[in-house]
């Protein structure tokens, strides 16, 4: 039987209260049962960004709004938020988005408008630095097949400019006045807070984010008993404490592109992470999705194994289980995870002071494309130049998200020069046998393998960190 329980939010201007499946999709809530047409419904995948909506959180008094793909988002994950379209954008007058857009020709066919509109108006309501290059970053998931990029780029640039005089302290009044946002906007955290949150929705598929499930098993997961996991405080938060990272389970992979512990160990996150996927799954793919879904190229994946961490599991009885992420992953698409079991936070220790940390990703496409090879590292070497420690991952080369074992146990006691490098480098190539697919052959794979090895020292030469 399924288990069913209302869930409240507000979609615009409007409190719904909905007895639909907390797994069915949010974009068709929208199209569907609401008549709003203009959120588009483009991929389907979280690829085109034409279903793009606003998400905003309630937190200490104020709402924080965020884009998401509605295509990939269930209702169990918006209860208690505000939901807005491009109708909620709207109004008499067109926005300054829409003006800019529309002075420099940003649209044609107009399917992807909708879509560029919430994501900059997402851009000019966040507290991220108004340059044209994080404009730029706000749209790298929206994909317009017909106007060309450059009108669109011209836009983008009045848009920063304009921006310039936002001010901090009075954000929500500024936008207000200048018609970015409708005046019902000054309402909704009062709104908010009154909604009652449901309890916990008991169901036996764990689903984070959702931007794996819906994007493998659209139609069997729209229609399970979910359990929600993507704002469930137990797996939120990143903490520092006695040289320990700890990451909640549900922590997103923007919330640690711009966090502050994040960004001070590890100063290029911003750089790295933006090759991640787009703004819109950044802002919902959670770690332990990324992890669990245990794909061989996947970039948290990689990006944590090259610093040993272990994951804490837990089950229903709170029984607390630690396993390294090396050996979490058994085989393709195999996780060692028991019935009842999930990821309850990932832990690291940071390296020794002065440790080195790099992460490489190529791909066909620079951005909102997964990765041909994707290999990180972190090292530390001793007053005397030798290596005390070191971990080095891969993606794309074997079944799993590799950990390369031989070659820490080779470099570990040894100086970093030329010919161990080199020597390093064959027992890396020894360690795995990628294969020829869509993303490269398996010469090009080994190869970039390589060239990547000598990168992680040539970029962490001169690392101050
Ligand atoms: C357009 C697009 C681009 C993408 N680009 C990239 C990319 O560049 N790099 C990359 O690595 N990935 C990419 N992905 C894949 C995906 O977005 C990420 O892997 C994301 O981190 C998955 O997290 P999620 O929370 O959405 O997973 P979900 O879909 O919610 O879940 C995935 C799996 O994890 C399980 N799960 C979730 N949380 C837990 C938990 N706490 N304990 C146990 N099991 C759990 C679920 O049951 C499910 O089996 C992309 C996806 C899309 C749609
Ligand atoms: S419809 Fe393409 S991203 Fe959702
Ligand atoms: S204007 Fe036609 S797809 Fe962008």
């Amino acid at each position: 039987m399924k288990y069913i329980k209302m869930i409240e939010f507000i979609l615009n201007n409007k409190t719904i209260t909905t007895g639909k499946s907390a797994s069915s999709i949010l974009l068709d809530f929208i199209r569907t049962d609401q008549h709003l047409k203009g959120t588009k419904a483009g991929c389907r995948e979280g690829d085109c960004g034409a279903c793009t909506v606003l998400v905003g959180t309630l937190i200490d008094g104020k709402v924080n709004y965020q884009t998401a793909a509605s295509c990939l988002t269930p209702l169990g994950n918006i209860a208690g938020k505000h939901v807005v379209t491009i109708e909620g954008i709207n109004s008499n007058d067109l926005t300054p988005v829409q003006k800019a857009l529309d002075k420099h020709s940003g649209t044609q066919c107009g399917f992807c408008t909708p879509g560029f509109v919430v994501s900059l108006t997402a851009h000019a309501m966040s507290e991220h630095e108004k340059t044209f290059d994080a404009a730029k970053l706000s749209v790298s998931g929206n994909i317009c097949r017909c106007t060309g990029y450059k009108s669109i780029e011209r836009a983008i640039d009045e848009i920063t400019e304009e921006l310039q005089e936002k001010t901090e302290h009075a954000s929500l009044n500024w936008l207000i006045e200048r018609r970015y946002l409708p005046e019902y906007f000054y309402a909704i955290p009062e709104r908010l807070s009154k909604i009652k949150l449901p309890d916990s929705l008991p169901g036996s598929k764990i689903i984070g984010g959702g931007t794996d499930l819906y994007v493998q098993k659209p139609d069997e997961t729209s229609d399970i008993n979910a359990s929600f996991y993507l704002n469930r405080k137990e797996f939120k938060g990143i903490s520092v404490t006695k040289g320990t990272f700890t990451i909640g389970a549900s922590v997103t992979a923007n919330e640690i592109m711009y966090s502050e512990q994040f960004n001070s160990y590890f100063p290029k996150i911003k750089q790295w992470f933006k090759l991640i996927s787009s703004e819109q799954i950044r802002n919902t793919g959670t770690l332990a999705g990324n992890i669990v879904n245990a794909s061989p190229i996947g970039d948290l994946s990689v990006f944590f194994l090259a610093l040993n961490a272990d994951l804490k599991l837990s089950d229903d009885k709170e029984n607390i289980r630690t396993i390294a992420l090396k050996d979490f992953f058994l085989n393709y698409k195999t996780v060692d995870l028991n019935e009842g079991e999930f990821i309850k936070a990932l832990e690291f220790r940071i390296p020794a002071e002065g440790f080195k940390f790099n992460f490489e990703k190529v791909s066909k496409r620079t951005h909102l494309d997964i990765a041909s090879v994707n290999t990180a590292i972190s090292y530390s070497v001793s007053s005397k130049g030798i290596v005390e420690e070191i971990h080095i991952s891969g993606g794309g080369l074997a079944a799993v998200p590799k950990y390369f074992e031989k070659t820490r146990d080779y470099l570990i006691g040894k100086e970093i020069n030329q010919d161990n490098l080199k020597n390093a480098c064959d027992i890396l190539v020894s360690e795995v046998n990628p294969i020829s697919d869509i993303r490269g052959s398996k010469e090009y794979k080994t190869l970039l393998l390589k060239q990547l090895f000598f990168a992680h020292f040539k970029e962490t030469s001169n690392q101050e960190n």
